[in-house]
This record gives structure tokens, C-alpha cells and sequence, in this order.
């Protein structure tokens, strides 16, 4: 939101005060003095009034976990452990999943309250490429990687996927870079050659690469630099 509507929804402000306080130098946002209204603030944004705190704000957090098979990338669920179970951490529920994977599915998952920052890495307009590891039942041929650059069309939802690269690294795995998630996207395009995927691990989402220190079901916090590559 921005900062002079943030003033003006204080009780006892106007939108005129808060042209007055912004103008007189009075409101500090992170510390630093700001002027100008349009300046956007968010909840992890600690906003001053004088000597007065208007807003704390949040320390925002930033998690990957290495999922394993068999959890649901879900905050909640009736029959499975879901991932927020691995996580040791206060006020969860603030916490949402960037960019889920199936219960099947294993490797890079995102974890944070930070919603803008989260959508920035998995909304196909930044073009961040997804890398999984694919382990199918039948053999991978070089024919895969012109359908998978060209698209493939996707009768339900009526769509072409978007141009996916693929590396073929023995005659039963490769690595597939996706720029979307469609639903069961991975599975689907190996089906159109009637291949079943036995075995799907997401590596890396953009910048950000599993840490290979990570055994299955462990997680640490993100570093101010990955934070930062975003
Ligand atoms: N594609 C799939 O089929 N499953 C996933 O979990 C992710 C991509």
C-alpha cells in the first residue's frame, strides 16, 4: 500500500495530515525519513510518527526445504503429514508455499511470508526457469527435446505450454527446465509419449539451487544474498 493512504487510514488522520506530516519531514519508514506518499509500504515495513511506532513490522522469512515424496505441499491436510510438519518454526500459519510440487514429488521447496517476493519467483512474467530431474520407465529419446521446445498443447485448459528445454543425461533421466506450473506439468509431457515419470526432483527454481547439504525433509533459512537474487 502506499504510504500517504496508509496515513490517511490512521483514525485520526485525513488524507490532508498526511500530505502535512509526509511534507514536514515527521514519518520515517525503515529508519529513514520519506516524503513522498507514493513511497509503497508492506507489513514488514516498521513505520514512525514522530517519536510514536505506527507499525512494528514483520521480519519477513524466507525458507528451502528439501520435500520429500510423500508430503503434501500443503499447510494443511486431512490425511497427510504436510510440509509446514517439517517445519520447527513460531507462527507458521503466516507462512505459505512458493511454487508447490506434487505429493509424489521430492526436492526445492520455498518457504516464506513474503508473498510479492514469492510471486516475483514463480510467475511465468519472470521467466525464472524451474529445473527438475526426470526418471521415466521408458527410454528418453532426442525427438523429446523439439516437442518440449515447441510446446505441447494441453486439451483441458486449452494452452500450449511454453517453450521447455531439455537435457538428456542417459537413456532413462534428463533434466527439464519448465517456465510455468501447469498442473502435473512434468508428468504430463512425458505422457505424451506414454512414458511414466518414476522418479521427480526439482533442483532449482530460478537463482536458487537445492542445497545439497539438505537431506530429504531438512530445511534451513535462505541467505541474504539468494534473498537478494530475487
Ligand atoms: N510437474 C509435475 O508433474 N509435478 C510436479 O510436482 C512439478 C512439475
Amino acid at each position: 500500500m502506499r504510504l500517504d493512504r496508509f496515513l490517511s487510514n490512521l483514525p485520526r488522520h485525513s488524507r490532508a495530515d498526511a500530505r502535512l506530516l509526509l511534507a514536514g519531514g515527521r514519518v520515517r519508514v525503515d529508519g529513514a525519513t520519506v516524503r513522498d506518499g507514493r513511497v509503497e509500504v508492506r507489513e514488514f515495513s516498521r513505520i514512525e510518527l514522530d517519536d510514536e511506532l505506527l507499525q512494528a513490522g514483520k521480519p519477513a522469512r524466507y525458507f528451502m526445504l528439501n520435500k520429500p515424496p510423500g508430503v503434501v505441499s500443503a499447510t494443511e491436510h486431512a490425511e497427510h503429514r504436510t510440509v509446514l510438519d517439517l517445519l520447527d518454526e513460531p507462527d507458521k500459519h503466516e507462512l505459505h508455499i512458493g511454487g508447490r510440487l506434487d505429493l509424489t514429488t521430492s526436492g526445492l521447496l520455498i518457504i516464506t511470508n513474503d508473498g510479492l517476493w514469492s510471486r516475483r519467483l514463480t510467475e511465468p512474467r519472470s521467466r525464472l526457469g524451474k529445473v527438475y530431474r526426470v526418471t521415466t520407465e521408458q527410454p528418453i529419446t532426442p525427438e523429446y527435446i523439439e516437442v518440449f521446445a515447441r510446446g505441447l498443447y494441453f486439451t483441458y485448459e486449452d494452452l500450449t505450454t511454453l517453450p521447455a528445454e531439455l537435457e538428456i543425461l542417459s537413456s532413462h533421466e534428463a533434466l527439464l527446465t519448465l517456465h510455468e506450473g501447469r498442473y502435473h506439468q512434468v508428468k504430463r509431457m512425458f505422457g505424451h509419449f506414454q512414458n511414466k515419470v518414476i522418479g521427480l526432483h526439482r533442483e532449482r527454481m530460478g537463482p536458487l539451487q537445492l542445497d545439497p547439504a539438505l537431506q530429504p525433509g531438512e530445511y534451513r533459512a535462505l541467505h541474504a544474498d539468494e534473498i537478494g537474487l530475487i
